[in-house]
């Protein structure tokens, strides 16, 4: 529609509608004049590494050395490859949905079974339910807090049952932790790694640029593991993509170091949003909302609007999908049915749009839901 020159209200973007820190900016910029722009070692900079490592003690509470680090290209590949490094044919890989739509692609790609876990009400994990799909070829707990789609933050206490869980059926914990600096409401950031002794030796913990730095298309991720698991990655990556972006990397240490303002700007930013954006779905008779704790999205369930229908076009909106469809179409509104992240009777509303687009996307969706019966 948008190539066609229709103006859409897009509530769908898993960017940041931000700029990156300055400091990145310009760190890129002179690596760029001054010829930096060379293979650097296939896991990332000495420096940038050290930087990592400084950002994960600080933010998260966990101590890693360089040569426990991979730089990676964005936190997509970094799964990925980390996957590849952990899996064989046949093992299987337990997701808590909803979920990240590209994890049980990414599983599969590396030739692993994803499991698909519903989480409870709560949007959160439930080890009863965790053990009930466990098998003999349980190999890896992919966890994701804060949640893209629900954003939900862990308590501590359930990471710390997850997290024993896993350690005492030798499972490997992967820990998506990739908006861990976003969150909201004073809701706190704690990572399985940190909470559940002798989990970080075990497992996987992974982070990036991407959103609390606004640098989607730097293509910088990185991950944290035990040294012969992180050799491992790195060989695997050495040979896959070889080394990530010199110029990223630079733009990264900057950002790391001293980017700390322009990503508190943008994590109130986010927060203030969120409240509008869930003030105007609960305000929505019919429609439930939990109030996002962390990231960037809503993740509302169409509750006493299933099985309605439209009465213009005849339509019946059965789930998530079918109302993104139905006000793409008749509303120019864009979000995204619930079914990719694994629970079709809900939908995501990204909040990386002016408070102006989010107000008055909210009121077409307000009013389109009125006129189903
Ligand atoms: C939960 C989650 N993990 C990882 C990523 C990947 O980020 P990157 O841009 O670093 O590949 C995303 C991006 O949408 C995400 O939502």
């Amino acid at each position: 529609m948008r190539a066609e020159g229709i103006e859409v209200l897009a509530l769908t973007a898993g960017e940041p509608d931000f700029t990156p820190p300055r400091a990145a900016e310009e760190a890129g910029i002179a690596a760029i004049r001054e010829g930096r722009g060379k293979y650097t070692p296939a896991s990332g900079t000495q420096t940038l590494r050290e930087a990592i490592c400084e950002h994960i003690q600080q933010d998260i509470g966990l101590s890693y050395a360089p040569s426990e680090i991979v730089v990676t290209n964005g936190a997509k590949i970094g799964i990925a490859q980390a996957l590849l490094a952990l899996v064989q044919a046949g093992d299987e890989v337990v997701i808590p949905t909803p979920s990240w739509t590209s994890y049980p692609e990414i599983v599969g790609i590396a030739d692993a079974t994803p499991v698909l876990v519903p989480c409870g009400p709560d949007h959160l994990p439930r080890v009863a339910d965790l053990e009930a799909a466990r098998t003999p070829r349980t190999r890896v707990l992919l966890l994701n807090t804060p949640s893209n789609p629900t954003g939900v933050v862990y308590p501590e206490a359930t990471l710390r049952e997850l997290g024993e869980w896993a350690l005492a059926h030798d499972i490997v914990v992967l820990s998506d932790e990739i908006y861990a600096a976003l969150t909201f409401d004073g809701a706190v950031h704690r990572s399985p790694l940190a909470v559940v002794p002798g989990l970080r030796e075990t497992s996987v913990w992974i982070g990036g640029m991407s959103k609390a730095y606004a640098m989607t298309g730097w293509r910088m991720g990185f991950l944290a593991a035990p040294e012969p698991l992180a050799k491992k990655i790195g060989a695997l990556q050495s040979q896959l993509a070889g080394s990530p972006c010199a110029i990223s990397q630079e733009a990264s240490v900057a950002a790391l170091r001293e980017g700390a303002a322009e990503r508190e700007a943008m994590r109130a930013a986010f927060e203030s949003r969120s409240q509008l954006v869930v003030e105007g779905l609960r305000a929505i008779p019919g429609l439930e909302c939990a109030m996002p704790q962390g990231a960037f999205y809503a993740f509302p369930s169409l509750g006493a609007y299933l099985g309605k229908t439209e009465p213009t076009t005849g339509r019946r909106i059965d789930s998530g999908d079918d109302l993104a469809e139905l006000l793409l179409e008749l509303d120019r509104v864009s979000f995204i049915g619930g079914g990719a992240f694994g629970k079709p009777d809900a939908f995501r509303l990204s909040f990386a749009a002016s408070e102006e687009v989010l107000r008055e996307a909210l009121r077409r969706i307000a009013a389109r839901l009125a006129t189903l019966s």
